[in-house]
């Protein structure tokens, strides 16, 4: 199968009521890690790569172990750029083969937003390529805020409406509360399903993103801990809430830390357990098996996508 955009998946995932798991990729481990945890699940998978994940492993190299794991795979797989920057990096993107880009904007203004992606929309749908744009602003834990700029954060369901009608984005990333990293919620997990139920009641037929939607898996932070790690009062969304969102109109759920810490637990635990060991393949190894067993979890027992190829 080729590389696909993720208009089909996402019209399957609104009727039938899943989500589809888009995990970043950095490394060899993790797009070998990721594509046959979904391709023993029969499940579409999107494989994302940041600007700073082509900067480390650079487009050539992405591009190749991505063709690889669509050749050896029998899914759909969609290549998308996450949190693209500016135009230029899509445009880049787009004409190296990316399927779909997201260009976040989610910094600027509103009429900056609707603009810069616009320009990136237009160019992309020339090209058959597919756009995630952001509306609302991610909070980060450690970001101190009163009630009322907590409010402003969130995404509101006019505005997000306006939005899409305007730029024609594809898909769309909304705030409700979630964050990236591995430090979600100073207390109680809580996500504002309120606001998810508003946004889908305008834009019925719009693909939902969820960012910063990683568990923080606690057996994986318990694991770095307990073999020389320091990430104390780690948290993230919980498996239920993730559910819940893929029920309610979420097609797309981001997870990147929760492959990090995998990758580290296991690395960790090697490197403790084993002190003898230097040979990569068996600390890189036992990371891939790590990785491979966070997402099969996910894409069958949280995002339900097993069996939606
Ligand atoms: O949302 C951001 C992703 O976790 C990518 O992070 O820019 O460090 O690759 P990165
Ligand atoms: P996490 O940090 O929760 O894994 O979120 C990743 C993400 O949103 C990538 O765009
Ligand atoms: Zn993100």
């Amino acid at each position: 199968m080729a590389l696909v955009t993720t208009k089909e998946m996402f019209e399957k995932s609104m009727k039938e009521h899943f989500a589809i798991g888009a995990f970043n990729i950095n490394n060899m481990e993790f797009i070998q890690a990721i594509t046959e945890a979904a391709n023993e699940a029969n499940s579409p998978v999107i494989l994302q790569v940041s600007s700073s994940a082509i900067k480390y492993a650079t487009l050539p190299y992405l591009k190749k172990m991505v063709e690889a794991a669509v050749e050896t795979t029998n899914i759909p797989i969609a290549l998308h750029l996450d949190h693209g920057p500016d135009f230029e990096t899509c445009k880049m993107c787009i004409d190296n083969g990316f399927t779909s880009v997201m260009i976040d904007g989610s910094k600027y203004d509103f009429e900056e937003n609707v603009r810069v992606t616009k320009e990136v929309v237009d160019y992309a749908h020339s090209k058959g390529v597919v756009v995630e744009a952001e509306l609302g602003k991610l909070a980060g834990v450690e970001d101190d805020v009163n009630v009322a700029e907590d409010d402003a954060r969130y995404t509101d369901p006019d505005q997000a409406y306006e939005f899409v009608q305007r730029t024609g984005c594809d898909s769309l990333a909304i705030a409700i509360g979630t964050s990236h990293g591995a430090y979600k919620f100073k207390g109680e997990a809580r996500l504002r399903f309120d606001i998810l139920a508003k946004v889908k009641e305008k834009l019925p037929n719009t693909p939902i993103v969820l960012h910063g939607a990683s568990s923080v898996v606690p057996e994986l932070v318990e694991m770095c801990n307990n073999n020389g790690g320091n990430i104390p009062g780690a948290k993230g969304c919980p498996d239920e809430m993730l559910k819940q969102a893929g029920e309610n109109g979420v097609s797309k759920i981001n997870v990147d830390t929760d492959l990090r810490l995998a990758m580290t637990a296991q690395v960790r635990r090697v490197f403790n357990e084993e002190p003898s060991v230097f040979d990569p393949r068996k600390y890189l190894g036992a990371a891939r098996e790590e990785i491979k067993k966070t997402v099969s979890h996910k894409i069958n027992d949280v995002f339900c996508s097993a069996n939606k190829a």
